[in-house]
């Protein structure tokens, strides 16, 4: 029996993949639980399944000796000590794609609303005010969408914006294969001075801290319209508000700051409150009730994967191998330290036992092994035995279908 731990209110479509694999010990709690009422709820488990706010800490890891996997049913895995898991060879899944589709339709349903201002106009009826008026008002049809980050989402995006009629460039700081009639341009600058509506799909950090400053702003056509759904460290938000104090930007759409609240009752500190042509939305771009399930679906089905045949791909912290089916009668999952003669001693000990090894795989990363070996006979408990005894070997797993 395989015990699963799931928290925070994972969608049900993850209990649903588990049942349906036949995995049946499943437990979950609504909520995120800390100290000894994490302690005890993960108490023998093998699987555990989080969102963001459960700490996977090193302390907490190490009170679950007989763990196999982690999922997080998130984007982010900060909250998981990665090295810790790794050196207790235990792979952790997460769901990066799940929400692609969440944030294209956000980003294109802004650029739609801004470009038709619609923002200001539902303000001014609100207070009372028929302002009816063809003014500032476009279609989109026949303007340009400039993506700059050309991934998942960006990618997503401008087909979604080719089905609206709008011509589509991207600035990628990779080669991409364009989608529909999409092309790519190279300089940042002239870029941004061919597109009606700015979106930024790039990965925050370092090297897009402030990616969108003052001069970025300045290069982009007057009264284009900016989106930022990536990450809040992207844009450089004094600079835009000048901008669209000034008018050389009319408008924008922003999903995630540089600095965000942590919770409901914490109010957001920006100087774009209250500006009538901006939508600010509290970083929910990925936030449906659609991504919700394919999370739940994506990483249980990671998990399960993972768990019957060793599949590790799309792991985070892990050595990658492929699903491929067992060949022959058993698998054996060997995670061991990553030096010389390991493998050797794999080999030995089914030698001596007369284990005739019909396939192998190796993987490795930084200081660990992970080998899937597929044999012709059973392996007896006492190999396994040997085995997880060895100096070299962190765990060892059999499956027999
Ligand atoms: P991705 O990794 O598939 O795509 C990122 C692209 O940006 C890559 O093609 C990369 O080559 C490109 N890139 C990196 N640095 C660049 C630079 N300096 N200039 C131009 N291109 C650059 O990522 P994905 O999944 O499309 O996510 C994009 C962003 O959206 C990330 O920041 C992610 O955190 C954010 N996101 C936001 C959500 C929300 O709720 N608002 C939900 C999901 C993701």
């Amino acid at each position: 029996m395989t015990r699963i731990v799931l928290f925070e209110n994972i969608h049900p479509s993850a209990r649903e993949v588990f049942e349906a694999a036949g995995y049946t010990d499943i437990t979950t709690y609504g909520e995120a639980l800390s100290g000894d009422d994490l302690h005890k709820a993960i108490d023998g488990a093998q699987v555990l399944g989080i969102r963001s706010r459960t700490q996977l800490t090193a302390d907490v890891l190490d009170k679950v000796p007989n763990l196999k996997a982690i999922g997080c049913f998130c984007i982010g895995t900060n909250q998981v000590d990665l090295d810790h898991a790794l050196s207790m060879g235990v792979p952790v899944f997460n769901a990066p794609f799940s929400n692609t589709r969440s944030v294209a339709e956000m980003v294109l349903a802004e650029a739609i609303l801004l470009l038709r201002r619609i923002p200001e106009k539902n303000f001014r009826v609100h207070q009372g005010f028929w302002d009816k008026t063809a003014e500032g008002a476009y279609e989109a049809r026949g303007k340009t969408l400039g993506i700059v980050g050309y991934g998942n989402i960006g990618s997503q995006v401008g087909t979604l914006a080719e089905a609206a009629g709008m011509h589509v460039i991207f600035h990628d700081i990779e080669a991409k294969l364009p989608l529909g009639n999409a092309k790519a341009t190279a300089s940042l600058k002239k870029f941004l001075a061919q597109a009606d509506v700015v979106t930024l799909h790039v990965p925050g950090g370092e090297a897009t801290n402030n990616l969108i400053n003052a001069d970025a702003i300045a290069a982009m056509k007057p009264g284009s319209i900016l989106i930022n759904a990536s990450r809040g460290t992207v844009v450089d938000i004094d600079a835009l508000h000048k901008a669209l104090e000034s008018g050389h930007i009319s408008g924008a759409a922003i999903d995630v700051f540089p600095v965000e609240p942590k919770s409901v009752n914490e109010p957001l500190d920006s100087p774009l409150r209250g500006m009538h042509n901006v939508i600010l939305t509290p970083h929910i771009g990925g936030s449906t009730q659609e991504s919700q399930e394919n999370i739940g679906r994506e990483v249980a089905d990671k998990l399960v994967s993972y768990i019957r045949t060793g599949a590790s791909k799309g792991s985070v912290n892990f050595p990658e191998l492929r699903y491929r089916d067992i060949n022959g009668i058993a698998r054996m999952l060997y995670i061991h330290k990553n030096m010389p003669g390991a493998m050797g001693s794999l080999s030995s000990l089914m030698a001596k036992h007369g284990i005739n090894i019909v396939s192998q795989r190796l993987q490795t990363k930084g200081s660990i092994g992970y080998a899937m070996t597929d044999v012709d006979s059973a392996i007896p408990d006492e190999v396994m035995q040997e085995l997880q005894n060895s100096e070299v070997t962190i765990r060892c797993e059999l499956i027999q279908p």
